[in-house]
């Protein structure tokens, strides 16, 4: 059954549909956009357990084919704001490229279900149409948008979003393994891990210059309370912002300009969008399990991974940290814990990275592990000790490109 909806010039459609349905998009007339990547007239996208906004500037003709949870028009949307920021940066990047000012190295701050994530979309589709690709750093290791969770990684940004894979096409991204999905389980490895990733940004922004000036867009966590605020402010530091968005909180807006702007950091609100759904936890812990599927088998089960059984003694897998340090109080009077959070030991009894991913490292040596960013990953689905065998899940058949591995904590149930 199609249905066929007409928006006016700056209103939006917003459309909700589980993961179990899939409903067809296909704009019959004028101009559309999702999320700022363009639809183009007569094609028909396929969207499926996606919550978004279809937005015209100048008015269009949909039709809907499917029956979404959730359907209505929007009249109201900040995306005239967002263009602005969006002409602010571009401007900026045409200033850098000419040697006339630092490039817009900007990260989006906001507490959970603000739209950060959509709003970097967004930003990022507008400069790649404007023919300036910027980079695009995700340090959010619990809805990160570019790799399975529990990472943080970045990518050059070259073409728009792919409205129904999610992801960006081009080069894979480089990234860096924390293993968790909370960073206050070992926040030292947290910032490590941004430092290490900011590392490799700087080294190509002196490679090329060019690209340098294009930028970068980061998207944050929603953590915003506390140790979250600090580790905010450890990435704008760290990875040299020098503006940071704050979406939809006064609060947070008045307490990073309080803490920013001596240092020259230029804080900017940007408003919510009424269309942001909240998520509940048990919907972020479903979205995260179908990230890691869709790593291994692809958005419409086009892949085909592998799996493989390798002996227990041919797998080095280490982890990070020197287990939980002991409370002052049960220490001696003036001694400090000694534990050192970056601390790397091989994993004994490879049983406790079942239902796991593993990363599979490029780094030389186990001593390199923590700093060295990943191949890609495997995802543990049985330990048999007396076999001495383990069987795990490959992107693909063959042998892996290292046996060198770093585990983490995350575990997630594969069907
Ligand atoms: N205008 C809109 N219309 C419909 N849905 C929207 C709109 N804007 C955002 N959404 C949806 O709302 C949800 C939350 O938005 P988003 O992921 O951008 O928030 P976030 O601040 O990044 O959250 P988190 O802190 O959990 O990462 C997403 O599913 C997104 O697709
Ligand atoms: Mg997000």
């Amino acid at each position: 059954m199609a249905e066929t909806y007409t928006l006016l010039a700056g209103h939006e459609l917003r459309v909700e549909v589980e993961w179990s349905k899939q409903i067809f998009v296909t704009l019959k007339d004028g101009e559309a956009e999702i999320f700022g990547t363009s639809l183009l007239l007569g094609q028909k996208t396929t969207i499926c357990g996606q919550k978004i906004a279809i937005f015209s500037w100048q008015g269009c003709v949909l039709e809907i084919e499917g029956t979404p949870e959730v359907i209505y028009v929007a009249e109201e949307t900040p995306m005239a704001q967002y263009v602005n920021i969006h002409d602010v940066l571009h401007a900026q990047r045409e200033a850098a490229l000419s040697g006339g000012g630092a490039a817009p190295r900007v990260m989006l701050v906001g507490p959970s279900d603000s739209g950060k994530s959509t709003l970097c979309k967004i930003l990022l589709n507008y400069a790649v149409r404007a023919g300036k690709g910027p980079v695009f750093a995700d340090v959010d290791i619990g809805q990160g948008s570019l790799t399975v969770p529990g990472c943080l990684a970045a990518c050059a940004v070259e073409n728009p979003v792919d409205v129904e894979e999610g992801g960006f096409p081009g080069e894979p991204p480089v990234v860096f393994y924390y293993g968790g999905v909370s960073p206050s389980d070992n926040a030292s490895l947290y910032k490590h891990c941004v430092e290490r990733l900011a590392a490799v940004l700087e080294d190509r922004c002196k490679k090329d210059p060019a690209a340098a000036a294009a930028g970068m867009i980061v998207n944050s966590m929603g953590w915003v309370e506390g140790l979250g605020y600090e580790l905010l402010l450890h990435s704008i530091e760290t990875l040299k912002i020098n503006t940071v968005l704050v979406v939809g909180q006064d609060r947070l807006h008045s307490q990073m300009n309080r803490s920013l702007s001596q240092k020259g950091i230029t804080v900017v609100k940007a408003p919510k969008s009424d269309g942001v759904v909240l998520r509940s936890k048990e919907y972020r812990s479903d979205a995260r399990r179908r990230r890691v599927e869709e790593y291994f088998y692809g958005i419409q089960k086009e892949l085909h991974p592998a799996s493989q059984n390798a002996k227990i003694d041919d797998l080095q897998v280490y982890k990070v940290g020197g287990g939980p340090k002991a409370p002052s109080t049960a220490l001696p009077i003036g001694a400090t814990s000694v534990s050192n959070p970056l601390k790397i030991t091989k994993v004994s009894d490879l049983r406790e990275t079942m239902f796991t991913m593993v990363a599979v490292s490029h780094a030389a040596s186990p001593d390199l592990l923590v700093s060295s960013n990943v191949a890609g990953f495997i995802y543990v689905q049985d330990v048999d000790v007396d076999k001495g065998i383990v069987t795990y899940l490959a992107p693909k058949a063959g042998p892996l490109p290292s046996t060198l591995m770093l585990g983490g904590t995350y575990k997630t149930y594969l069907e």
